[in-house]
């Protein structure tokens, strides 16, 4: 069985250093509690940092040692490492970019060269623990180089990658420096994940627009490998949480809880020490909502807890000045003799304190400005047994996405916070058990296991795809098994694409044309009363027929749109509308305005941007924005746009080569069928052949075809090869 090696900066245990004694703590945050669950199975690991500086050797080995029984593995880093890498570019430069904080964000080649290093060294680790058929899974912005690095030294091994943070959109993004060392990094895993449908939308803009690389509904090919991308919401130990709510352990903090506290109704505010959380702007909504709502005055508390983190970090600093500084002005403002509005605690509590504090609370306030995921919202409703409680809930937070039946607020909306809380402290029981017991059941189902399980699902069946594209090389052998069954066959028919298939270019029509060698090759075919010769092409009905009229082959022009059998008159199977163009066309004609060297094809019911003759680079970038441009004013139009070799082009969605050559194969039986192309567009020419036929795709990039052949000049050989007796 392969064993899965889990990756993240920090381990779930933190070392403490107390009296020369070294103390193990669990680790807080969403990434730590939430895969606790998986590492301790069977021979699985955990390799990441133990939270601590140890400088001597025999602290090293100490640690080394008792973490083995536990199946961690430690990753050692230096003060200056930490401060570089950890403190440095993961949480000064990433963090703040990714959670839209960029004016925190510090851009500084030696933070980054430091973070390459780190991950270099997570790297080292990796290769030392795994074994052939292990899975790597790897977790999280602090480790964004890591995915490249691993593929690069055991290119055979099983990657996974899975971000916990929001991945911004490409505006934000485009704006750190090592823009394109990071995606490709990333892009070194098989599968990578993402919280949410929006994280993983941006990822592949970034990829496109940046890297230059298209995606077809999450799939991407970078150097002929298959790379899918999905969004994996992560849910909680649904069973952990709420059996810890009922555990005789919490009940009795509970009770001393609720002693030291009195009888007033409790929120409830548990976060890490992070701007991203929104802790003030949390504490302000809290003060106004007494001005607006004075008669609840000594009624509610909030408990406040902020976790210590990252306080090294200069931002960090500044908040927990600001939030002590609240905190004291508003219990200052408000408390009395047998009321304080806030109970303060800067220090992170065990789970049963924990499970206490979510049993109490009337409402739960959760409004950061920016979330992956937050777990904190879904581990108060997992342990409300009672179903008595109200969630207030960032939209901004990943979670809330699955949470709709939470009170979702906009954060920057100090205003709407005040009402949600007065909705929330209003809300009758009955109101807050039917919208508990919706959220219960869904978080019951999508649990932490479930995560694992659909994410290690989509993992494998990744590897699988991968392996059915692993496409045969048509050499020596494989030719001549070909020919004994076409020599055999009775029947042929033979769908041959033309650009890069039968010819090296995608040109313009003077460029393209067909030379003597292969109008010979293509009259020979033809010849053969056995065979039926398609050449199904993008380009437009003219040109073929000027090109290829004259022999006794069929044609399927502009992707399907044109079907012409040898004798017969051109003819369309579909009665398509192309008014969208006159839309279209000026978006086109911007681009061309904009882009020298870049013009505009017309066909009966596509526009193509071709890009051939542009400068390098531009037309990349030039392509990303308009593809992106065209796909979102097609969407709800029926209209596809496609991305070729040095073209973009949008289509009516009904053309496509396989339904074309499907009506081919309806009229006849064949014996031989055969189909070879290079684009995109031949993959719907594959896929539409059924399982005897040979199906061929020329170049490297990976495809539903069988076989692969390197180039169209090796085609040609292959062509002759099948006529000579
Ligand atoms: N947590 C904890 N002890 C505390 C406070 C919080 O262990 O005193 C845990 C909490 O139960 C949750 C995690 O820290 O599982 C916080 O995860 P979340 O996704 O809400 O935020 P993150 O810290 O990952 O940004
Ligand atoms: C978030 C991040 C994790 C991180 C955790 C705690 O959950 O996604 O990667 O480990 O916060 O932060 P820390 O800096 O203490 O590891």
């Amino acid at each position: 069985m392969s064993n899965i090696i889990i990756v993240s900066n920090r381990l779930p245990i933190k070392i403490e250093k107390a009296n020369g004694e070294l103390i193990y703590k669990t680790s807080e945050g969403g990434l730590a509690t939430g895969l606790s669950s998986v590492y301790k199975q069977g021979k699985n690991v955990w390799i990441g940092w133990p939270g601590i500086v140890l400088d001597k050797n025999k602290d090293k080995n100490d640690v080394s040692r008792d973490l083995k029984d536990e199946n961690m593995v430690p990753v050692f880093f230096t003060d200056s490492e930490i401060e570089m890498f950890y403190e440095g570019f993961s949480n000064a430069t990433i963090w703040p970019l990714f959670h839209y904080f960029n004016q925190f964000a510090i851009y500084d080649q030696s933070l980054f060269d430091a973070y390459r290093k780190a991950n270099q060294r997570f790297c080292d680790s990796i290769v030392e623990v795994a074994e052939p058929g292990d899975i790597i899974w790897i977790h999280d912005y602090q480790l964004l180089l890591l995915p490249e690095m691993v593929r690069k030294r055991l290119p055979e091994i099983r990657i996974g990658f899975f971000q916990h943070i929001p991945f911004p959109s490409y505006e934000a993004f485009r704006l750190l420096p090592w823009r394109r060392e990071i995606l490709f990094g990333m892009l070194g895993a098989d599968l990578i994940g993402f919280h949410t449908y929006d994280d993983m939308r941006h990822f592949l803009s970034s990829v496109s627009r940046i890297a230059a690389i298209p995606s077809t509904k999450g799939v991407i090919n970078i150097d002929s490998r298959h790379v899918e991308v999905d969004s994996f919401p992560m849910g909680i130990d649904y069973q952990k949480y709420s059996d810890a709510a009922s555990s005789p352990e919490t009940l009795k903090r509970e009770v001393d809880y609720r002693t030291s506290i009195g009888k007033q109704k409790l929120m409830v505010s548990i976060d890490r020490l992070d701007y991203s959380k929104g802790i003030p702007q949390r504490l302000m909504a809290f003060d106004l909502f007494f001005e607006d709502h004075p008669e609840f005055l000594g009624l509610v508390s909030l408990i406040l807890i902020v976790v210590p983190s990252r306080d090294n970090v200069g931002e960090y600093k500044r908040l927990k000045e600001e939030i002590d500084l609240l905190v004291g002005k508003i219990n200052g403002k408000l408390g009395t003799i047998h009321w304080t509005p806030i109970h303060y605690f800067y220090r992170s509590f065990s789970l049963h304190s924990l499970s206490a504090f979510y049993r109490m609370a009337d409402v739960a306030l959760v409004t950061p400005m920016r979330d992956g995921m937050n777990l904190v919202c879904k581990e108060y409703i997992a342990s409300k047994l009672d179903q008595r409680g109200v969630l207030i809930l960032s939209e901004m937070a990943g979670s809330a996405k699955e949470l709709s039946d939470a009170i979702l607020i906009n954060p920057n909306d100090i205003n709407q916070i005040v009402e949600a809380i007065y909705t929330a402290l209003t809300m009758p029981p009955d109101d807050q058990k039917a919208h508990i017991s919706v959220m219960q059941e869904s978080l019951k189902r999508y649990n932490i296991h479930h995560w694992v399980k659909i994410f290690m699902d989509k993992l494998n069946e990744v590897i699988e795809t991968q392996k059915s594209f692993a496409t045969k090389i048509v050499d020596k052998n494989v030719m001549k098994v070909f020919k004994d069954q076409y020599d055999k066959a009775k029947k042929r028919i033979l769908f041959l694409d033309y650009d890069g298939t039968l010819t090296g270019f995608h040109d313009l029509p003077s460029k393209a044309k067909p030379d003597a060698e292969l109008l010979e090759i293509l009259e020979k075919l033809a010849n053969d009363k056995r065979n039926k010769i398609v050449i199904i092409s993008g380009r437009d009905r003219q040109t073929l027929e000027d090109w290829l009229g004259k022999l006794d082959i069929d044609i399927i022009a502009e992707h399907g749109v044109w079907l012409k059998e040898q004798g017969k008159k051109w003819n369309t199977i579909f009665h398509m509308r192309n008014d969208w163009k006159d839309e279209f066309r000026p978006i086109f004609e911007s681009y061309v305005d904009r882009t020298p060297g870049s013009f505009v094809e017309e066909k009966d019911y596509s526009l193509v941007w071709h890009y051939r003759k542009v400068e390098t680079g531009l037309g990349e970038l030039r392509t990303r924005e308009l593809a992106s441009h065209l796909r979102y004013m097609a969407s709800n139009k029926n209209l596809t746009v496609m991305e070729g070799d040095k073209v973009v082009e949008i289509k009516n969605s009904e053309v496509n080569k396989g339904y074309a050559a499907d009506k081919w194969l309806m009229k006849d039986k064949y014996d031989f069928i055969f189909a070879v192309g290079d684009d995109w567009t031949d993959e719907d020419t594959f896929s539409a052949m059924p399982e005897k036929a040979i199906t061929i795709k020329v170049g490297q990039i990976s495809s539903v075809a069988k076989y692969r052949i390197e180039s169209y000049k090796l085609v040609r050989n292959f062509l002759k090869y099948l006529i000579t007796d």
